[in-house]
């Protein structure tokens, strides 16, 4: 990557913790320093990955694999690199990414079970040591992220999941956080949503602050 590349900044998080809101407030920070910034998602974020994350997210395959979900997770994310995200930062734009590749770690690894070395085999074919400048892991408990997705109503196929399944991806991403300290910013996402937006804009300016030096 040269040096004015952008900057690939990713947020993750179990279901119902706010992903959105505090994307726009992440976006709202960086178009106040006028920096050029997309915002996009994975599965998705090409026709073609919106066409698979409509096979993984919907209930038509039920009988799908987690071998299959995994390797339609990677083919998304492929394809999302070649055509959107790696163009954008080479063009100097920063990507803001609703999850990538630690939430195959958390969903497909902790919810699913599959060996990290399948995953980071996959990692390490699709984009190499091409990860994300700074990842906001919004924590909350599966109880409080479980309740407000009910509350909106019709449940995709990950959404359908039980208690447990939820409860092993949430420390997947916390024990990823632990092994990925400086790159994953643990932000406690159970607080009042203004609140939640002060710690990210904290986490941010001091992001920002280290990339003008
Ligand atoms: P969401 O981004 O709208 O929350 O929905 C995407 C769903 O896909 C979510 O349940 C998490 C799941 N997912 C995985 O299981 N593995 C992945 O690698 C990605 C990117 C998402």
């Amino acid at each position: 990557m040269t040096a004015n590349a952008g900057k690939f900044i990713t947020v993750e998080g179990i279901e119902g913790v706010g992903k959105s809101t505090n994307i726009n407030a992440i976006r709202r920070v960086l178009d106040g320093r006028n920096i050029n910034c997309i915002v996009t998602r994975e599965p998705g974020g090409t026709d073609l990955g919106e066409d698979i994350r409509s096979l993984l997210l919907g209930h038509k395959h039920q009988a799908m694999s987690s071998d299959c979900e995994l390797l339609l997770m990677f083919a998304s994310r492929a394809q999302h690199l070649a055509q959107v995200i790696t163009p954008a930062l080479k063009r100097g734009q920063w990507v803001i990414c609703d999850r990538f590749t630690d939430a195959t770690y958390a969903y497909q690894g902790g919810g699913r079970g599959i060996d990290d070395k399948h995953i980071a085999l996959l990692e390490d074919w699709v984009h190499g040591n091409k990860q994300p400048d700074l990842t906001f892991l919004l924590d909350t408990d599966v109880a409080t992220g479980m309740a407000r997705v009910h509350k909106r109503g019709a449940t995709d196929r990950f959404e359908s999941e039980t208690i447990a399944f939820f409860e092993r991806v949430r420390s997947k991403y916390l024990a990823r956080a632990k092994q990925h300290p400086s790159r994953i910013a643990i932000i406690d996402a159970g607080r009042p949503l203004s609140e939640v937006e002060v710690s990210i804009r904290e986490r941010l300016n001091l992001f920002l602050e280290h990339c003008q030096q």
